[in-house]
């Protein structure tokens, strides 16, 4: 049986939500291995709007297990809060359908409370996050002093962690000229909400080892996008874990061989949250109109996302770096109507041409894009579910963008709806 990855290929909000739930529908097991709260998905099932932030999409299908494996940084406070609403929507959510790995590490309010102080403090190195606290927990994982699931189970064994952890805390806090962190109250907080987590603590790498060998069909979702890598993305401005295919493995358990296709997910134009570098973003009528048609607001922060045309040199560079078997191109009907199109093909950079996104941020900041333009469609494509249902133009722009990133189309998404879809080639097949 076929495994897959679906990551973002540029810098998120590609429209993930819709295809892996396309997905779920036929995996057994919905892993999420990277990331926290800061993503947001929406699905969209018979009319009705599911917004998903830290589970897994596969959680709104009956008989999926759903899975949220150690790569994450959990918020037991959200999480709960999520079940909380999706409880009421009819889904069910229980130790049977969600297992979350012991050696996940939580994000605890301290995190938050840093990650916002810097952003609201420190307007040289403002980043533009969530505000969720996804960097500052993933400081502490690597600082091997944060708190882990598993540690929410034994009195003593909390206790040393939070107060390992204070010592760190504490002295940031108090350079910032915040309070110092309420010991007793955080303590008391965790023993809360220990018992309703910790039934859903699994041995995830386990578990998914044997699913596999039973042969049963894994997705893993990603979330954000693979420009916000800390690796590979434009840092500073990224998110703080790896975006990349290769995480699924390391953020779950499995090892790089039970991954068979990368689907990478691509929207047809670009748009980006927060701050950094946007070689192809338009500040005119065309970035207005591409916002406006494609409702480029944020899920979780709500916040206007910055619009531009596609940008071919860096999802070639995202689609090598995360071994993309085929895209999912999505949102192509936001460019209806357009007349003229413009495609990144290249970069323009102290008068020489560039085929890929330099590291250093001086040039990132610097690069000009060098476009080709192609004419435009003014037939919609909106709910095309077959190649004959769409316009000659529309389909030349798709094989260029194909040719120039140099990955096939696997699917084309037409609109929100499931079944709005193309598939010319099934991740899942053998
Ligand atoms: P953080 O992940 O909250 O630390 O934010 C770091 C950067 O990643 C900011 O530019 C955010 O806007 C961006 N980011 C985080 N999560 C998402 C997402 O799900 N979609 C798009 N951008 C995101």
């Amino acid at each position: 049986m076929a495994n897959v990855v679906v990551v973002g290929a540029q810098w998120g909000d590609e429209g993930k939500g819709k295809i892996v739930d396309w997905l779920s529908e036929r995996a057994d097991v919905i892993a999420r291995f990277q990331g926290g709260h800061n993503a947001g998905h929406t699905l969209v099932i018979d009319g009705e709007v599911f917004k998903l932030s830290l589970l897994p999409s596969g959680i709104v299908r009956k008989g999926k297990r759903s899975v949220i494996g150690n790569g994450v940084v959990l918020d037991p406070w959200a999480l709960m809060d999520e079940i909380e609403r999706l409880t009421a929507q009819g889904v069910e959510v229980t130790p049977a359908n969600l297992m979350i790995a012991e050696n996940t590490p939580l994000i605890l309010p301290v995190h938050g409370e840093l990650d916002r102080a810097r952003e609201d403090q420190n307007a040289v190195a403002k980043i533009g996050t969530t505000g969720r606290g996804i960097g500052p927990a993933y400081e502490d994982k690597v600082g091997r002093r944060t708190v882990r699931v598993a540690d929410l189970a034994d009195k003593a064994t909390l206790e040393s962690r939070v107060d390992r952890l204070l010592v760190h805390h504490d002295a940031l806090r108090r350079g910032l000229g915040l309070p110092e962190v309420d010991r007793a109250a955080l303590l008391a907080k965790l023993e809360e909400i220990a018992p309703k987590l910790l039934p859903f603590a699994a041995p995830v790498w386990k578990v998914l080892n044997e699913d596999r060998r039973a042969g049963k069909r894994i997705l893993f979702e990603g979330a954000q996008g693979a420009l916000l890598d800390i690796d590979f993305g434009t840092y500073p401005f990224v998110t703080s874990s790896n975006t990349m295919a290769g995480m699924a493995s390391t953020g779950t358990g499995l090892g790089p061989g039970a991954v068979d296709f990368v689907l990478g997910i691509v929207k047809a134009y670009t748009t980006r949250v927060g701050e950094g570098p946007f070689p192809t973003e338009l500040d005119d009528d065309n970035g207005q109109r591409l916002g406006e048609r494609g409702h480029e607001f944020g899920t979780v922060t709500g916040r206007k996302r910055r619009c531009g045309w596609f940008d071919a040199v860096l999802v070639r560079q995202t689609c090598a770096t995360s071994g993309v078997s085929g895209i999912a191109l999505t949102k192509l009907d936001v460019l209806d109507g357009f007349e003229k199109l413009n495609i990144c093909t290249g970069y323009e950079l102290d008068g020489e041409t560039l085929d890929y996104l330099p590291t250093a941020a001086d040039q990132q900041a610097r690069v000009k894009p060098i476009y080709e333009t192609m004419d435009g469609w003014s037939e919609s494509t909106a709910g095309a579910r077959s190649w004959a249902d769409l316009p000659a133009a529309a389909i030349k722009y798709v094989r260029r963008v194909e040719e120039l990133i140099q990955c096939p189309v696997a699917l084309l998404s037409t609109s929100p709806e499931r079944d709005d879809t193309i598939l010319v080639t099934d991740p899942f097949a053998d």
